[in-house]
């Protein structure tokens, strides 16, 4: 029997809250290595699913969850956020990566903002935190040329909604599989 297998009697879903430990993930451009010791236990490896509680996640901030090993970055956007994001859909065809690679799209060949945020409005991007080159953890809060994160390990700059702009990392940041279970929860998976 697998491991998944062993905890389908009592899997339940975890709530992780912005700890000093899950804030920690998101302040260094982390070797994915590093990162990888601060796994969580096997039994929440293992879980499909993971809600997340964003009652206290102000506009302007981003909440890092471990989820299936890889950090996610569920950032709460501001107005002026979600204007530089779209405002940045006028460059869209001379983007590198021209994929939403939003897993909740049945047709992900739009890498527009409203592609990737979680909501209409665009206050929710939900994405993994894990640059698309070697997999360094980028840098948020605005970090880089454009605006959005940064990954110094070998200089990838994301733009407000976390696609690739600059430097060797080939895919916009992915976005998994989520969704809101109720108005300040987030489920992943
Ligand atoms: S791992 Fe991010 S730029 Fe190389």
């Amino acid at each position: 029997m697998s491991n998944a297998e062993d905890h389908q009697g009592t899997r339940r879903d975890f709530i992780y809250y912005a700890t000093a430990g899950a804030g920690a993930v998101a302040t260094g451009a982390a070797v994915w290595p590093l990162v990888n010791q601060m796994n969580p236990s096997a039994d929440v490896l293992a879980l499909a699913s993971i809600r997340v509680d964003v009652s206290t996640l102000s506009a302007g901030t981003q909440l890092t969850v471990l989820w299936q090993g890889k950090p996610v970055f569920i950032r709460h956007r501001t107005e002026d956020e979600i204007a530089l994001a779209r405002s940045q859909d006028a460059d869209l065809d001379s983007m590198p990566d021209q994929m939403a690679r939003n897993e909740n799209l049945a047709n992900p060949a739009d890498a527009s903002d409203a592609n990737r945020t979680l909501d209409e409005e665009g206050k929710w991007l939900v994405q993994m935190g894990v640059c698309t080159h070697l997999g360094c953890v980028p840098l948020g809060d605005g970090a880089g040329d454009f605006e959005g994160w940064f990954c110094p390990c070998h200089g990838s700059h994301y733009d407000a909604s976390g696609r690739i702009r600059r430097g060797p990392a080939p895919e916009n940041l992915p976005i998994p599989v989520a969704s809101f279970v109720d108005e300040t929860t987030i489920q992943l998976g």
